[in-house]
């Protein structure tokens, strides 16, 4: 079924110049932009948006990383959103990401992995509507 997820254009990939390469991948794999927008998180809303991670040993280096600067934060639709959003974007960590994905081409590390793509269809609703209000999406 057509359904969406929530992406990011993280703080590295936006300081490396990648956000055009980065569009232009995921428009050319068929999804279609729904809500996009450049932000920047605050540290209140980058330790409520990775709540699930806040006993990790990495959780205040994720909050400083994802703070540091803007994000792009997008809603996009597809067939099948979630998981083939995942497939294009590649392993969390670039070194496993496969050949030709998001991750593989414009990562850095494990932690600075230049995307962010949600892991189901509830946590894309909650993560599009921490961005956006309703009339942002179209
Ligand atoms: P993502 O899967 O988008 O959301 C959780 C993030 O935590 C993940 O991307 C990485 O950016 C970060 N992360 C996961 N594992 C580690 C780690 N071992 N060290 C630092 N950051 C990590």
């Amino acid at each position: 079924a057509t359904n969406r997820t929530f992406t990011m254009i993280k703080p590295d990939g936006v300081e490396n110049g990648h956000i055009g390469a980065i569009l232009e991948k995921i428009t050319a794999s068929g999804f279609r932009i729904v809500a996009m927008k450049l932000t920047q998180m605050t540290k209140a809303d980058a330790e409520a948006f990775y709540a699930v991670h806040n006993e990790r040993p990495f959780f205040g280096e994720l909050v400083e990383f994802m703070t540091r600067g803007p994000i792009v934060a997008a809603i996009l639709e597809k067939e099948n959103a979630v998981a083939d959003f995942r497939t294009l974007i590649g392993a969390t960590n670039p070194a496993d990401a496969a050949e030709g994905t998001i991750r593989a081409l414009y990562a850095t590390s494990v932690g600075e992995n230049a995307v962010h793509g949600s892991d189901s269809d509830e946590n894309a609703a909650i993560e599009g509507a921490f961005h956006f209000a309703g009339r942002e999406m179209f």
